[in-house]
């Protein structure tokens, strides 16, 4: 069908309540490969964002791939309430995994979709704390069911739910170079961290009673903060809040959902940061995007069976065959292969080229990366001042699919925009992206700042 008429038909019947639809015209795909995509003229894109993070293992990975047609072809469909052996081994190597790097020996359950694991964690925490309240962070994303909206911070895309009951207390995430408190991380003594514990110095703080007994019972937080921007918090950090939480027994939920499955170099990126949380979320990567198997694992007596029974969370769902072949896949690729090479090798060759962009053009402020998570911040000249319009306009002009390399091809780059002001680029390339590849992503990159004014 021709591209005029099918936007017609979009915009008649399509809602565009389920996507950000932040591209003024977002291009339409027909093929992916790789760290490519292709539309439907044949233009080619390549991919600095990997379906924020769902595709880390490249598009159309051949062993996932694979071994999805193979479960096609035997087990394509079970109710979940019945066993099958992927389903089992699955859980077995997550449990593994996390007891292996970050040394939380626990259960594991699934569901579909990063909300509903998000969910899940937060009835879990409630269900073993007896405790309705929740800490989130400032730019944390959570995901945009009831419950996990009303923890995620922008009131945007809150409003209307979760106001009442269920919303979180917002404390500030060490977004340092945005830092809420204004301080610098050289010198500030983890100042942010601090307040966090000032909060239980007397009940007029609104957080503790005459007890010490917290009203809330967890903490949900991203390691590093996906939609919120790349940043990473400074060293010492998390010890700190972990210590505060583990003094008022409040549980801590990270949601790795974005930056797991070796994002940031690590299975778990909150093993940067030398904490054992109680509940880990995973989702996206998993299956490397190819099925919306998600899940949560937490301390096994969170998830003891007489105390965390039958039915306290259910999918129709929730371990379906094919998302548990292709979870079961990635999980012998990550045994295979080295991914915390593959990631720091891409964090460390493209944050050198992205430094040197840095210091030829003004309106790029800052430019850092964990592992394969890079973040490019667009300000005004001035090199702190969020430039959110700058950064929407670089991204609509990247998607031109007309861009000219010296490899005498042309194409368009897929960015995305996020932050704690939308003004920031958060690059999630292909984990298995060549040295050429990323030198063309430079290339483009480039190509497109020049073409905006840099005073
Ligand atoms: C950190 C984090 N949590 C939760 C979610 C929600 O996951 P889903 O979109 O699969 O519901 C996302 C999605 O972007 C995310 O990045």
């Amino acid at each position: 069908m021709l591209e005029e008429q099918l936007r017609k038909i979009e915009e008649e019947v399509c809602s565009w309540g389920d996507t950000v639809h932040y591209a003024s015209v977002p291009p339409i795909f027909k093929k992916c490969k790789g760290s490519f995509l292709w539309d439907n003229k044949d233009q080619q894109y390549l991919d600095w964002q990997m379906w924020y993070s769902a595709c880390n293992f490249g598009y159309g990975n051949k062993f996932i791939i694979d071994a999805l047609k193979k479960q096609l072809d035997e087990l394509p469909q079970l109710a979940c309430q019945y066993l099958h052996e992927d389903k089992i081994i699955l859980a077995k190597e997550i449990a593994d995994i996390t007891n292996k790097t970050v040394g939380m020996a626990g259960r594991v359950q699934f569901n579909v979709g990063g909300s509903s694991a998000v969910e899940d964690a937060l009835k879990l925490a409630r269900n073993y704390t007896n405790k309705q309240f929740t800490f989130a962070f400032y730019g944390g994303y959570h995901g945009r069911t009831l419950g996990a909206t009303a923890v995620t911070s922008s009131a945007r895309y809150r409003k209307n739910y979760g106001h009442f009951g269920d919303r979180a207390i917002f404390i500030p995430y060490p977004y340092c170079f945005y830092c809420f408190y204004k301080m610098k991380p050289e010198d500030c003594n983890l100042y942010c961290a601090q307040m966090f514990e000032r909060l239980f110095d007397t009940e007029y703080f609104s957080i503790i009673d005459k007890q010490k007994d917290p009203e809330p019972g967890m903490i949900i937080f991203e390691a590093v903060q996906g939609t919120g921007g790349y940043a990473k918090p400074p060293e010492g950090y998390f010890r700190k809040i972990a210590d505060v939480c583990k003094k008022y027994g409040i549980l801590m939920i990270d949601d790795e959902i974005q930056m797991g499955f070796f994002r940031t170099g690590k299975m778990w990126a909150i093993e940067h940061f030398g904490i054992t949380p109680d509940i880990i979320v995973f989702g996206k990567a998993f299956t490397n995007g190819l099925n919306p198997l998600s899940g949560i694992i937490a301390r096994k007596d969170l998830m003891a069976h007489d105390i965390w029974g039958p039915g306290m969370t259910h999918s129709t769902f929730s371990s379906n065959t094919l998302g548990t072949a292709s979870g079961l896949a990635v999980m012998e690729l990550i045994k295979r292969e080295n991914f915390e090479e593959k990631a720091n090798h891409i964090g460390e060759y493209l944050s050198k080229q992205l430094k040197e962009i840095e210091n030829k053009y003004p309106v790029i402020g800052y430019v850092d990366n964990l592992g394969a998570a890079i973040r490019v911040e667009i300000t005004y000249p001035d090199g702190k001042t969020p430039n959110r319009e700058l950064c929407g306009k670089i991204f609509d002009t990247s998607l031109n699919p007309n861009i000219q390399a010296s490899d005498g091809k042309r194409y368009g780059l897929i960015l995305d925009q996020g932050g704690w002001y939308k003004s920031t680029f958060t690059i999630a390339p292909n984990l298995y992206s060549t040295d050429e590849e990323l030198d063309l992503g430079v290339e483009l990159f480039e190509k497109i700042i020049k073409k905006f004014p840099q005073n």
